[in-house]
């Protein structure tokens, strides 16, 4: 492994119809790099994200991933993905799509059941795992999308507004959990948010992004939780606040007044 996970180099959208998403993204994540993107709506979030991905192809510019191009990245699965659509399949049951990267993998039988258990129980499904989708609610399927992203223990985590279907207990749990795991995995997380509070809770560093078309205005770095000096919830540390408020700030001084920004 690279000592990169993603390089976004001046990448730039115009999408059939003249729409320009991107204007010349350039942006560096670090392996085990938490970063999150944060920027008005419509400014080119996941439209970035799915280029990294490789489900979208950038007009300019170039996207390496673990330093090999995107799509080689795509067909080797270097990355897990949990969109803001969970994008489950409706005909398998909650336990199958959870595997189906394991299955893609060709793991064992054996040790595919075990690794399902173990990320059903992370994400809290044990009991639905002979369920289909569609018996679930919105937020119980988006569970199941992150349970088959980190299937596979990826070096790195694409998520587009994860946790936006999920109530605010439940919300708090997932980003401990996924912290605990992008930390444990040694994985990059590329992470897109709405929500100032959980960029700042979450990432390393935070990129704000300008209104449509979309540009890195600033670069945040946020220090790690242990420095917001709490013995409690480090949610509710003055360093937390400190940091919410540069963020805030941030994105101010770079969108439109009307910015759709919680
Ligand atoms: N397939 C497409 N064809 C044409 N235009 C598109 C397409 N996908 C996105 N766009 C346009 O590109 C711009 C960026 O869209 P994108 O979905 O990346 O925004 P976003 O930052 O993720 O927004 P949100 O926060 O609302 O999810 C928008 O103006 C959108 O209309
Ligand atoms: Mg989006």
């Amino acid at each position: 492994m690279t000592e990169r996970a993603v390089l976004v180099e001046e990448v730039g959208k115009v999408f059939d119809g003249g729409v320009t998403a991107l204007e010349n993204v350039s942006l560096t994540i670090g392996a085990g790099e938490f970063v999150s993107l944060i920027g008005p709506s419509g400014c080119g979030k996941s439209t970035l994200l799915r280029i990294i991905a490789d489900l979208e192809q950038p007009t300019s510019g170039a996207v390496s991933v673990f330093g090999l191009t995107a799509r080689r990245a795509r067909v080797e699965q270097k990355y897990g993905i949990a969109f803001q659509q969970a994008g489950l399949l409706d005909w398998r049951t909650v336990q199958s799509n959870v595997a189906l990267p394991l299955e893609l993998h060709k793991v064992p039988k054996r040790e595919r059941a075990d690794r399902v258990r173990e990320l059903l129980d992370l994400v809290g499904l044990t009991d639905f795992a002979e369920n289909f989708p569609t018996q679930l609610s919105g937020g119980m399927q988006q569970r199941v999308a992150i349970a088959r992203a980190l299937a596979r223990t990826p070096g790195l985590l694409l998520m587009d507004e994860p946790f936006g279907a999920l109530d605010e207990m439940t919300r708090e749990k997932m980003q401990n959990d996924l912290l605990r795991i992008a930390e444990e995995s040694s994985a990059a997380v590329v992470f897109v948010t709405h929500s100032i509070p959980e960029a700042v809770y979450l990432s390393d560093r935070v990129v704000v992004m300008s209104s449509r078309p979309g540009r890195v205005v600033d670069t945040l770095s946020i220090d790690s939780i242990d420095s917001f000096d709490a013995d409690g919830d480090p949610r509710e540390s003055a360093g937390f606040f400190a940091a919410i408020t540069s963020v805030r700030d941030a994105l101010h001084v770079s969108t439109i007044p009307s910015a759709d920004v919680r």
